[in-house]
C-alpha cells in the first residue's frame, strides 16, 4: 500500500476540541506523522487546502439488508453508500433474515466485509433469539465470533424480566445494548406521530409515550444492574429529559438521526411513505428539544438509521409501506445543515458526535482520534461547497429518501480506511489512488 500526504488540511481534533493547521504523513494504515511542513516524495499526495480533515466518521446505526434482502441493499452497495458518505466505519443491525442472532451469521459478515474491503463493518448481534423477545441469544458466542453491541432494532424488548437478565448477562462479555425503545402495546398499528398529522389523514398514531415509557424502563434496569446502554433514534423532547436527568447518576447515551433534527410529522403530508419512519417524525417542539439536547451534549452520539427499502414496497398504500429512510452517503451534509448551519454545534463537536464518541462507546482504541500510532480511518470534508442531493446518484440501492433537490453544504470530500483513499472528490476508488 502507497504511503498518503494529506497537505495543508485543517485538521480537527475532537478529544482536545481544537482545529489546527496541519499535514498528516499515512503509512502501513496507520497514522504515521502529524504536523506542520511534512515532505515526502514516495507517498501520494491529496491536496486538502480549504478543507477539514479529521478521524473517521462511525455510524452506530445502519441497515444493511445482508444476508436476506441483498436486492435492497448488502454489505458492497451500503460500504460503497457509507465510503462515499464519509463513514470509514459502521454497526450493521441484525434485522436481516435471518437475524444475526448466531456466530455463524457473525463470522459470515465479517469475512465478507473483509472482502470487500472498503469499510469496517461492526455487526451488532441480537438480544433475543430471532428478534422475537423469547429468548436471549447466545452473547459469549456472539462476542467470540465478533460482535460489537448488541440490539433489537426495529423492536424493542418487550419482556422487562428478559432484559433485566440480558443487562447481568452481557457484562460478563463486555457488550454494549444500543436500543430501540418501543412498547408494542401502546405503538401497535401506529404509522405516524400522534398529532395534528395522525389526525388529518385518519391514522392510527404512536403516541409518544411508547418510546419514552420503554426507554424509562430501560434506564432504571440498566442502573439497577449497571449494564452499558446507548438509546438510537430519540424523537421525543420527554425522552431528552429522562437522559438528562439519568445522566447524573450513571454513564448513559443516545443519539439522533438527521430526519429527526430536519424534518416533523408535516413533511408526512408532502412525501408521503418516504417520510413513513420508525420512530415517527413528531413536532417542531420535539426537534427543538433534540437540538437543545445535542448541543448541550445530553445527546453525544449521531447515527443515521440509514434504512433502504425499495420502491416497489415504499410505493404501496401508506399502511402497507415499510418504515424506514435511507440516508448515509447524506447524514453528514444534513447533519451540517441541521446543526451548523444554526449555530448549535460547531465543525470540532459535530466530529467529536461522528467520530470521537461513538469509538469511546464502541471501545475501538485506536479510532476516533488523529494521532501517531492510531489507525488511518480519515474523513475529509469540503464545508464550503454547495450541492443538490441527487438520489438517482445514491451508491445505496435504498432510492427512499424524502431529501432530493435538498441544496446542502458540508459534503465529504476523501475517505481514508486502514492507510487506503477508498473515495476521492466524492467518488469510489475503483483501484490504486495513485
Ligand atoms: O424506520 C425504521 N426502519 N426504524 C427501525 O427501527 C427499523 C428500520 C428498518 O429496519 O427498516
Ligand atoms: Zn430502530
Amino acid at each position: 500500500m502507497k504511503k498518503i500526504l494529506i497537505k495543508k488540511g485543517t485538521v480537527v481534533f475532537p478529544q482536545r476540541g481544537v482545529l489546527q493547521d496541519a499535514d498528516i504523513l499515512v503509512e502501513d494504515g496507520l497514522v504515521a506523522r502529524v504536523g506542520k511542513g511534512i515532505e515526502d516524495t514516495q507517498a501520494c499526495p491529496v491536496n486538502a487546502s480549504n478543507l477539514l480533515v479529521g478521524p473517521g466518521f462511525i455510524n452506530l446505526h445502519v441497515h444493511l439488508r445482508e444476508p436476506g434482502r441483498e436486492t435492497e441493499e448488502n454489505l458492497w452497495t451500503g460500504s460503497r453508500a457509507a465510503a462515499r458518505g464519509g463513514f470509514t466505519s459502521v454497526v450493521s443491525m441484525p434485522n436481516t433474515h435471518p437475524p444475526i442472532d448466531n456466530p455463524l451469521l457473525v463470522r459470515y459478515l465479517l469475512l465478507r466485509a473483509k472482502e470487500i474491503g472498503l469499510i469496517n463493518i461492526f455487526p451488532a448481534g441480537a438480544i433475543t433469539v430471532g428478534l422475537e423477545g423469547k429468548e436471549m441469544a447466545e452473547y459469549g458466542l456472539l462476542k467470540e465470533a465478533g460482535v460489537i453491541a448488541l440490539s433489537d432494532d426495529g423492536r424493542g424488548v418487550q419482556d422487562a424480566r428478559l432484559l433485566y437478565l440480558a443487562f447481568q448477562y452481557a457484562q460478563y462479555f463486555n457488550l454494549p445494548f444500543i436500543l430501540h425503545e418501543e412498547d408494542e402495546g401502546l405503538s401497535r398499528g401506529g404509522e405516524v406521530s400522534e398529532g395534528k398529522v395522525a389526525a388529518l389523514l385518519g391514522k392510527r398514531a404512536i403516541p409518544r409515550v411508547a418510546e419514552e415509557s420503554l426507554m424509562a424502563r430501560d434506564l432504571v434496569l440498566a442502573f439497577r444492574t449497571g449494564a452499558r446502554v446507548h438509546f438510537t433514534h430519540l424523537s421525543t423532547a420527554l425522552q431528552v429529559e429522562l437522559l438528562r436527568w439519568f445522566q447524573k447518576k450513571m454513564p448513559v447515551s443516545a443519539d439522533v438521526t438527521p430526519h429527526h433534527l430536519l424534518l416533523t410529522e408535516e413533511d408526512v403530508l408532502q412525501w408521503g411513505s418516504e417520510a413513513k419512519v420508525k420512530p415517527p417524525l413528531r413536532s417542531l417542539e420535539d426537534q427543538k428539544a433534540l437540538k437543545e439536547g445535542v448541543k448541550e451534549g445530553v445527546i453525544s452520539i449521531l447515527a443515521s438509521d440509514h434504512a433502504p427499502h425499495p420502491p416497489e414496497d415504499k410505493s404501496l398504500s401508506f399502511s402497507e409501506a415499510p418504515f424506514g429512510i435511507s440516508n448515509l452517503e447524506i447524514a453528514v451534509p444534513l447533519y451540517a445543515k441541521a446543526l451548523i448551519e444554526e449555530g448549535i454545534i460547531n465543525w470540532v463537536e459535530l466530529w467529536e458526535k461522528l467520530s470521537y464518541n461513538p469509538a469511546l462507546f464502541l471501545g475501538l482504541n485506536n479510532k476516533g482520534i488523529l494521532e501517531e500510532g492510531k489507525d488511518a480511518d480519515i474523513t475529509i470534508v469540503d464545508p464550503g461547497t454547495r450541492k443538490k442531493v441527487k438520489v438517482s446518484d445514491f451508491e445505496s440501492r435504498g432510492k427512499n429518501c424524502p431529501f432530493e433537490n435538498w441544496s446542502l453544504l458540508g459534503w465529504p470530500a476523501y475517505t481514508i480506511v486502514g492507510g487506503r483513499m477508498v473515495m476521492a472528490e466524492g467518488s469510489i476508488v475503483e483501484d490504486e489512488f495513485c
